[in-house]
């Protein structure tokens, strides 16, 4: 890529596409394809994601969310879930005094009453550590399901009904999205998959409505930041049209 052209994709990156959500798989593939035990794979994960913070701080994203652990991984092979539950304290600890160096902030959404103890003492640390910081929001998917997170929305607003801070016929999408994990941050405009697989496996169900969807090859620990620029790249020549047609959007249709 000429300097110009990465220039040009910075200041796209800043005003297109502000934020992405990445299905990371597979590690596993990976790590079978080189003999390696899956774990192996996983490890090689946390390395891709590592890059893939510092390209979007590059390329000017302001928020990436990332999908580490789902509800349903929880029925994998429970070495393989302690290994992954183990792997995650390991990448906060060692890799979250960096990041707040860098301006990142970091949230951790799922469901953290399923999460080890220790684990969620390291994510509460690391999240107040990394509070104050506005350069890019990281959002790391633990233990999340995209059905969870709008059940859990709907018994936030259920028990403002109960305290009779809410009357039911007043709920509206505004009053869930508030609800929802990702409150605050936005849709992602841009989803990305990794390993080949075209779909969505309970990611985040409310809030991809309308958001550009991307399937990669790649499997996760090969993903490499000239990849998402291509992506990024070509998201810039897509009509969101939202519903309307194209001349609306285009402001040729008065
Ligand atoms: C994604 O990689 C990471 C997690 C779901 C934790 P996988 O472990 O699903 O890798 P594959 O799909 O088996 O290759
Ligand atoms: C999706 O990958 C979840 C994460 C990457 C955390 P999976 O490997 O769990 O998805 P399926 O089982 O292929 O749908
Ligand atoms: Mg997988």
């Amino acid at each position: 890529m000429t300097e110009q052209a990465d220039k040009t994709g910075q200041q796209q990156g800043a005003k297109g596409v502000l934020h992405v959500a990445i299905v990371m798989d597979g590690n596993g593939r990976w790590a079978k394809r080189r003999r390696l035990p899956r774990h192996a794979g996983h490890r090689a994960g946390v390395k891709a994601a590592r890059r893939t913070v510092e390209a979007c701080v590059a390329l000017g994203i302001r928020t990436l969310t990332l999908f580490a652990f789902s509800s349903e991984n929880w029925g994998r092979p429970s070495a393989e879930v302690q290994q992954l539950m183990a792997l995650f304290i390991d990448a906060l600890n060692q890799q979250v005094p960096e990041l707040n160096e860098k301006g990142v902030r970091l949230t951790i959404i799922g469901d953290r009453e399923q999460l080890p103890a220790d684990l969620v003492r390291q994510i509460e640390e690391s999240e107040a550590m990394t509070a104050d910081n506005d350069r890019l929001n990281l959002v790391v998917a633990v233990a999340y399901g995209g059905r969870w997170d709008i059940v859990n929305a709907c018994k936030g607003l259920a028990r403002q009904v109960a305290d009779g801070e809410l009357s039911a016929g007043d709920i509206d999408e505004n009053r869930l999205a508030a609800q929802m994990q990702l409150a605050g941050l936005g849709d992602p405009d841009l989803f990305i998959r990794t390993g080949g697989d075209s779909r969505i496996s309970n990611f985040l169900l409310w809030n991809l409505a309308y958001t550009e969807l991307h399937f990669s090859a790649s499997l996760w620990p090969d993903f490499e930041p000239k990849e998402l620029e291509a992506v990024v790249g070509s998201f810039h020549g897509r009509e969101r049209r939202f519903g309307k047609t194209s001349a609306q959007v285009s402001g040729d249709y008065a």
